[in-house]
Order: structure tokens, then C-alpha cells, then sequence
């Protein structure tokens, strides 16, 4: 499964743990940055690629990962086709793709903690859609709402 991460500084150091864990694991990981430690740098210039690059079906999913997470699903989500959430507890990191089709999770490297963020990394990479009618149905209203504000 080829998969993107994406940090500023605040999540910088979680984004690098993730990627050491996560590669033994099998998964292709594409890092878009940050590459160095800057404190003054900004998460929309990491994160918008990676949500674009999820949009296009570059990548299955994405994480992205500020201090809060808060900042990196706003700029996410301004993207059409991400599907990107702040995630703090395991049935959330897995429901939100069974149920919405979630497809970047999104988390707050100054809030949660490395061994906490695996396993939330785990069970939303390891979760699906379920395909269910009313989760497509609720699907399309959002995809309809994103056509009608094309930007
Ligand atoms: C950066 O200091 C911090 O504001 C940012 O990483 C993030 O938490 C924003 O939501």
C-alpha cells in the first residue's frame, strides 16, 4: 500500500517516528515534508500537497500531522476528494473509514503520543469502506457539495 506523510514543525518529529515505523511494516511511504526541523515554517505548504496527491489517487491515504492536528485537517479538507479528520481514539481511526471513507488521517504531534499514533495509524491504514448504500449515499451529498463550490 503506497501511502504519503506530511508535517510542519509541529509535528515534525511524530511525522519521522511514524515513517521509521511504518516502513518495516511493508508500506510505501512518500514523504512530502517537512524535511528539517523549522520552526517558522507552515502546514498548509506540506499538507495541501499531500491531500492533493490523495485527492488524485496517488496515494490510498495520507497522514498528516501539525502540533494540534487541528491545522492540518482545515487545510486538508480544502481540498476536493480528501477526506480528512483529526483522530485521538481507535474506533474513530477505523470507523471513520468504514462509515465516511476517510483517507487522511489527521493527527496533533504535540498532543498524542508515538506508541498511541501507531496504533491509530494501524487501524485506520488496515480499516475499508464498507460500501454500505447509506455510507455511499452521504458520500455522494458531500461530492455534490464540492462540485457546487469548486474553487
Ligand atoms: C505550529 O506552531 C502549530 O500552530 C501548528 O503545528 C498546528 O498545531 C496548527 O494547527
Amino acid at each position: 500500500m503506497k501511502i504519503g506523510i506530511a508535517a510542519d514543525h509541529g509535528g515534525f518529529e511524530l511525522k519521522e517516528q511514524l515513517i521509521t515505523y511504518l516502513k518495516p511494516l511493508g508500506y510505501e511511504v512518500e514523504d512530502f515534508g517537512a524535511y528539517k526541523l523549522d520552526a517558522s515554517d507552515d502546514y498548509p505548504d506540506f499538507i495541501v500537497p499531500l491531500a492533493q496527491a490523495v485527492a488524485a489517487g496517488k496515494l490510498s491515504r495520507g497522514i498528516a500531522v501539525c502540533g494540534s492536528g487541528v491545522g492540518a485537517s482545515v487545510a486538508a479538507n480544502k481540498i476536493a476528494g480528501a477526506r480528512a479528520a483529526l483522530i485521538t481514539e481507535h474506533f474513530s481511526a477505523h470507523q471513520g473509514v468504514e462509515d465516511d471513507d476517510l483517507n487522511i488521517i489527521c493527527l496533533g504531534g504535540r498532543i498524542t503520543g508515538y506508541v498511541a499514533a501507531e496504533e491509530l495509524v494501524l487501524a485506520f491504514l488496515r480499516a475499508e469502506f464498507s460500501g454500505a448504500d447509506r455510507h455511499q449515499r452521504r458520500l455522494e451529498k458531500v461530492r455534490v457539495l464540492e462540485k457546487e463550490n469548486l474553487n
